[in-house]
């Protein structure tokens, strides 16, 4: 039976060190970690998630501003606003909230942010930076798993490591912090042939395709650390994993739940990120 990754206990631990080195860095610079969430629109799961990142904020002892913006905002205000946050001496991270509305171009936004604020770690700057190994910001969900994987121990180095799903948020940049840390790395998606058998190799699986239930113990090889990606909504209002988790954990040997998995640890990473980018700024 496998050993569960405490996402919510791992994510308190990193935002309650979060807080004292935001408190350090307050006593010796003056500086307070800023930021600034923004909403376009009044999709539920993201009001949801601008709340808690708020919540965080506070409890780590950063400044937070949120911005609600109704969902016909024009493209042209939203880049005004990221141009005046930009510039704002008060704010150090930024984050746009995805997705955006339709009428908005995505990755017109993501580039309008300093990479010295994007502390999703989305800009182009960022994401080509990854690739060759000197990003100023990791993506707070692939920096996450990243930690939960650290925590059990385990040697990366030669493990095959199998991700399942594509996304420039999540698989990509997990695929290539995985490659750094010297695993042998498969990208699967849609298109991917015989799924089982690619998955089944796996040392490390991450399922971050946004299926329920698609990832079954017949995809998972022995003694696999399996980390759980997904959050899905179903009919009945519960949320449900990209993973079976009952059928999956007597086989692997660690496992993350969901919920309390690695959402937790998506907004203890961006804790991170925004704490580092008003440490640099400090520097400046
Ligand atoms: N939507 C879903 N996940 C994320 C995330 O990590 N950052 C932002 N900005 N939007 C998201």
């Amino acid at each position: 039976m496998a050993v569960i990754l405490d996402g919510i206990k791992i994510a308190q631990e990193v935002r309650v060190s979060v807080r004292s080195e935001a408190a350090a860095l307050k006593e010796e610079t003056g500086i307070v970690p800023g930021l600034a969430v923004v909403l376009v629109g009044s999709d539920q799961a993201s009001k949801i998630y601008v709340e808690k990142k708020a919540k965080a904020c506070a409890e780590a002892g950063f400044f937070s501003r949120e911005y609600k913006l109704p969902e016909d905002t024009g493209e042209g205000k939203l880049l005004d606003l990221i141009r005046d946050l930009n510039m704002d001496k008060f704010i150090h991270g930024i984050l746009v909230q995805l997705p955006l509305p339709r009428h908005i171009a995505t990755d017109k936004v993501i580039a309008a942010i300093d990479p010295l604020k994007d502390v999703d770690g989305f800009h182009p700057y960022n994401a080509g930076a990854l690739l060759t190994g000197a990003p100023l910001f990791v993506p707070c969900t692939p920096r996450g798993i990243m930690e939960l994987i650290s925590r059990t121990g385990i040697d990366i180095a030669g493990k095959e490591a199998v991700i399942v799903g594509r996304s420039n948020i999540v698989g990509k940049p997990a695929a290539i912090l995985l490659l750094a840390q010297h695993a042998t790395v498969t990208i699967c998606h849609s298109r991917t042939k015989n799924l089982p058998s690619v998955t089944s190799r796996a040392d490390i699986l991450i399922a971050a395709v946004g299926k329920p239930h698609m990832i079954t113990a017949n995809m998972v090889k022995e003694g696999a650390v399996v980390i759980d990606v997904g959050v899905n909504r179903l009919e009945d209002g519960k949320l449900a994993g990209d993973v079976v988790f009952d059928e999956v954990a007597p086989k692997a040997s660690y496992i993350t739940p969901v919920p309390g998995g690695v959402g937790p640890m998506t907004i203890a990473m961006l804790m991170r990120n925004t704490l580092e980018a008003a440490g640099a700024a400090a520097k400046k």
